[in-house]
C-alpha cells in the first residue's frame, strides 16, 4: 500500500487493476441477470455524498437515541409509505428497515414466538431455505405443511395437522409470492380454517418478499396484509425496488412489539430491533426511491413488469416450446429446468425440476427476447410440462 499527498492510503497498481477487473465482471453478468429477484435498474447517484459518514440507525427508528448520525426520519417515513401499502393501522404499527428478507422473516416469527411462547410454527414446503433455519434459531417447535404442485400451501394438509395439534396455538408462516413459484398461500382459506377450528388465539407472519412491492399496485391483489389478517409483515428492499446492498422492512403490531420492548441505557433508546447496529443508508436509499418515483410512478412500473412477465411465457411457449408458466399478479415465470449451460449463463435459480426468470425492472423484453434465442439454439433444453 502507498500514501497518497494527503496521507490517505492509495491502493497498489495490482490492486486497482483487480477493482477494474471486478467492475467489467460485473458490468458483463448484469447483461444476463434473470434468475434472482434483484432489479439492477437504480441510480442513487444524488445519495453518493452520504457515503462519508459513518450513519448508522441504531435502535428503535421512532424513539431518538444518543448516537445522532442516523437517518430514522427517514426511516420512519419508508415505514410511513409501506405502512399505506400493507394496511397497517395508523397509530398501532411499528416496524424497522432490516438487512433483507431474511430478518424480517426472523423478527415476524420471534414476535410470534414472545407472543404464543407455547405456539407451534406452521409453514410449506415451498418456503424459502432461509426459515428452517431461522426455526433452529429461535428453537421453536414447527411443522412443515405440504404444498400444492402450483407452490401454494395444501390448506387440506393444513387442517388436518392443525387439527392434531388443536391445543397448541399456531403461528402461520404464509408466503406471499413463493421464492421459486411465486405463489401466494390463501390467508382467507387459512383463517377460515382457523375460525372453523375454533382457534382463537394465533398468530400470522406474511413473508412478502417480492411480492409486498406488487400486490399494493395490481387491480385484484390476492389477500396479503394487514386488513387481510397478518400480524407481521416482511417485504425485500433490494428485490422490486432495487438497491446496491441487500435491505428490506418489517412491520408489525405495535400492541405485540410494546410487550418485548427494552430500554437500554448505553444507546439511549429501545432495544426492539433484531440487529444493534443498522444500516442507515439503505432507509435513505429506499426513501430516495419511493419519492423519487411516487405511487403512481410505481404502479406504472409494476404494470410494466407484470406486462414483460405475460410476454416471457407467450414468447417462451411459442418460440421455443417451452411450458412456462406463471399466477396471476406474479413476475415469476417458471418453467422446466434448462440445461447447466444456460443456467449458468442467465444466472438462474434451479430447484428440483423447475428454473424460472423474473421479471424485475431491468429484465425488459429486449431482454426476454435474447434469453429465449439463447433457449432456442441450446440443444439441452427442458420439456417437462405445466403442473396448473
Ligand atoms: C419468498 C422469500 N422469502 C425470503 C427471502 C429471503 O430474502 P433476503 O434474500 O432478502 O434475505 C427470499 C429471497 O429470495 C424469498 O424469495
Amino acid at each position: 500500500m502507498e500514501e497518497s499527498s494527503i496521507g490517505v492510503p492509495s491502493l497498489s497498481l495490482g490492486d486497482r487493476q483487480k477493482l477494474d477487473d471486478l467492475y467489467q465482471r460485473l458490468e458483463s453478468e448484469r447483461q444476463r441477470f434473470i434468475g434472482y429477484p434483484c432489479s439492477a435498474e437504480f441510480d442513487y447517484s444524488p445519495l453518493y455524498r452520504f457515503l462519508g459518514f459513518p450513519i448508522n440507525n441504531i435502535g428503535d427508528p421512532f424513539v431518538p437515541s444518543n448516537y445522532h448520525l442516523n437517518t430514522h426520519e427517514f426511516e420512519c417515513e419508508v415505514l410511513e409509505f409501506f405502512r399505506g401499502l400493507c394496511h397497517a393501522p395508523p397509530d398501532g404499527f411499528w416496524g424497522y428497515v432490516t438487512h433483507g428478507g431474511t430478518e424480517g422473516n426472523m423478527y415476524g416469527i420471534y414476535l410470534g414466538r414472545e407472543m404464543l411462547p407455547d405456539g407451534m410454527v406452521y409453514y410449506s414446503e415451498d418456503t424459502h431455505y432461509s426459515v428452517s433455519k431461522i426455526l433452529r434459531l429461535l428453537h421453536v417447535r414447527n411443522l412443515m405443511i405440504k404444498s400444492l404442485p402450483d407452490g401454494r400451501m395444501d390448506l387440506e394438509d393444513f387442517r388436518e395437522t392443525l387439527k392434531i395439534h388443536r391445543d397448541v396455538p399456531p403461528i402461520i408462516f404464509a408466503n406471499i409470492g413463493t421464492t421459486m413459484k411465486g405463489a401466494a398461500d390463501d390467508l382467507e382459506g387459512i383463517r377460515a380454517i382457523l375460525a372453523d377450528l375454533a382457534i382463537a388465539r394465533h398468530y400470522i407472519h406474511v413473508d412478502a418478499a417480492l411480492s409486498g412491492m406488487i400486490l399494493p399496485f395490481v387491480e385484484a391483489p390476492e389477500p396479503f396484509d394487514f386488513s387481510c389478517g397478518a400480524d407481521s409483515l416482511s417485504i425485500s428492499g433490494h428485490k422490486m425496488i432495487g438497491c446496491p446492498f441487500p435491505c428490506g422492512v418489517v412491520l408489525a403490531r405495535k400492541a405485540n412489539v410494546d410487550r418485548t420492548a427494552r430500554n437500554i441505557e448505553y444507546i439511549g433508546t429501545l432495544d426492539t430491533t433484531l440487529a444493534g447496529s443498522r444500516n442507515g443508508d439503505s432507509a435513505l436509499f429506499l426513501w430516495y426511491a419511493i419519492r423519487a418515483l411516487g405511487l403512481e410512478g410505481w404502479r406504472r412500473r409494476v404494470r410494466q413488469c407484470l406486462t414483460v412477465a405475460e410476454y416471457a411465457v407467450k414468447r417462451l411457449r411459442d418460440e421455443a416450446a417451452v411450458q412456462a408458466w406463471r399466477h396471476r399478479n406474479s413476475i415469476t415465470v417458471v418453467f422446466p429446468r434448462p440445461s447447466m449451460d444456460i443456467i449458468s449463463r442467465w444466472q438462474l435459480a434451479v430447484h428440483h425440476q423447475w428454473s424460472h426468470l423474473i421479471t424485475v425492472p431491468h429484465v425488459t423484453q429486449e431482454v426476454v427476447d435474447r434469453f429465449v434465442a439463447d433457449l432456442r439454439a441450446d440443444v439441452g433444453n427442458g420439456s417437462a410440462g405445466s403442473p396448473t
